[in-house]
This record gives structure tokens, C-alpha cells and sequence, in this order.
């Protein structure tokens, strides 16, 4: 593994391509000030992210894992004025940083960000009877994937697709002697993912500033169909 060419591919793909200038160092500050750890998407992505939400012209975004809301900015920047997303986070102070740089981005109408272990938090939203996602990115602790999908699938409709970042783990994931419970959730959840017979599926592997990782992409289809 050649980390730093990784990382310095990544570092010409952001001076090429930039975008998030405007927001990028506040939120950085505010992760390195609280002592958090720097565990936000990459910023390309960051940009990816935001690229798929318009390619599908998501109107309404759910996003399981908060962190200081970097991803949640990029995703709530595609989305049409009208658009809402709802965010789901554990930690208090943590959702309370991310609605100071949400409200900095200008994006506080737009965003709710929700206190809570995200499993009762998802049963909430069902329950509430709100409206489908167009779009919903998970990202929160890994042991938590395989209920996040199953609540997410609640959520969605035929169309709503469905990302879920780190389902490889420097390719922890092909390891058979591991006990790590992250990982163990993360295998659940690619076997969920693959043997769910209404979504469409695949999983990139991605090298970058992070390391090896790999992002998990699903489409809700018609029930069945694949
Ligand atoms: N999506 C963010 C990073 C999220 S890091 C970004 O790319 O900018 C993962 C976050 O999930 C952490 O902030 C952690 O506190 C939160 N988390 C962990 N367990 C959780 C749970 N059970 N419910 C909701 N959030 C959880
Ligand atoms: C971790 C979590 C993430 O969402 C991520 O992108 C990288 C690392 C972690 O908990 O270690
Ligand atoms: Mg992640």
C-alpha cells in the first residue's frame, strides 16, 4: 500500500477541483478544537456525495452518522431550495458543533440534525409516517450497519438509493480471523446488503487520504427486481 502516493493524488484532486473552500477549514477547526476524531468523508468524497444526490435530484436526504456535519453540508448543497434533510447523531456535542457549522454554511432551514442512538431515532422517523428519502448515506458506528439498512429499506421507495461509506476497512473485511465487532458489522451488512432481493447493489473499493477503504451503492428497486 503506497499511502503517500494515495494521498498525494488526493491532494491534486482537491486543488484541482476544490468547491468546499468556503466551509472546509471552519469545519476542520471545529473537529480539531473539540478534540474529535478527523473520521469525515474525504474531500472528493465529499464532492461524490454531492454528485450523486443530483444526478438522482434528491429532494429529501437522510444521513445516519453526523459527526460536525461535513457530508451533511456537501449533500444539503444539492439540494433544491425546497429540499430537506434530516441527520441522525449520537452525541450531543457533537450535533451541537454541527448546527453551528450548519448554520454558518447557511443551511439551518434546510437541516435538522437529531440526538439519538440512530436505531430508535430511524423507528422514530418510520413511525412518524414521514415522507421516503430520495437519498440516504450511512455513516454512523459500522456494529450498527445492518439494523441502519434494515430501518433505512423502511424509509425508501423504489428509486431511493442507498450509500454506506467504510465497507471495507483496509480490507479488514476478507479477513477471517477477525473479532472486531466494526468489521463483523460491516461483513452483516455487505451480506444483508447482497441478499436483499429488491436492491440493485455494488461496492467500490477507494484508496485516498483515508487509507483502503469502500463505499456500498444500492438502488431501491420494485420489489423483486434486479
Ligand atoms: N458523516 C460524517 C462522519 C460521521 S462519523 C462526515 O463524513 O462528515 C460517525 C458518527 O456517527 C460519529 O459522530 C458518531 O458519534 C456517530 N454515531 C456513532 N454511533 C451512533 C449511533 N448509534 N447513532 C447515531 N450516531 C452514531
Ligand atoms: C471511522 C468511522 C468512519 O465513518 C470513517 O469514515 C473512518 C473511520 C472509525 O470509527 O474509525
Ligand atoms: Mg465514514
Amino acid at each position: 500500500m503506497d499511502k503517500e502516493l494515495f494521498t498525494s493524488v488526493d491532494n491534486y484532486i482537491d486543488d484541482l477541483l476544490g468547491g468546499d473552500e468556503d466551509f472546509l477549514d471552519d469545519v476542520k477547526a471545529s473537529i480539531r478544537s473539540a478534540d474529535m476524531p478527523e473520521i469525515s468523508v474525504s474531500r472528493a468524497h465529499g464532492r461524490f456525495l454531492h454528485l450523486l444526490a443530483r444526478l438522482c435530484k434528491a429532494r429529501r436526504i437522510l444521513e445516519i452518522g453526523t459527526l460536525v456535519g461535513y457530508s451533511t453540508i456537501w449533500l444539503a448543497r444539492a439540494l433544491p431550495p425546497s429540499g430537506k434533510l434530516i441527520t441522525l447523531e449520537i452525541d450531543s456535542s457533537r450535533a451541537e458543533v454541527a448546527r453551528e457549522n450548519l448554520e454558518r454554511a447557511g443551511l439551518s432551514e434546510m437541516v435538522t440534525v437529531r440526538v439519538g442512538d440512530a436505531a430508535d431515532t430511524l423507528s422514530q422517523l418510520a413511525s412518524e409516517q414521514i415522507d421516503p428519502f430520495d437519498l440516504i448515506f450511512i455513516d454512523a458506528d459500522k456494529q450498527g450497519y445492518p439494523t441502519y439498512l434494515e430501518r433505512s429499506l423502511e424509509l425508501s421507495v423504489p428509486g431511493t438509493i442507498i450509500i454506506a461509506d467504510n465497507v471495507v476497512r483496509n480490507g479488514k473485511v476478507v479477513d477471517g480471523d477477525v473479532t472486531n465487532e466494526s468489521i463483523l458489522g460491516i461483513r452483516r451488512f455487505n451480506k444483508a446488503l447482497a441478499t436483499t432481493p429488491e436492491l440493485s447493489k455494488s461496492i467500490l473499493q477507494t484508496v485516498g487520504t483515508k487509507g483502503h477503504d469502500g463505499l456500498a451503492f444500492a438502488v431501491v428497486e420494485e420489489s423483486g427486481k434486479r
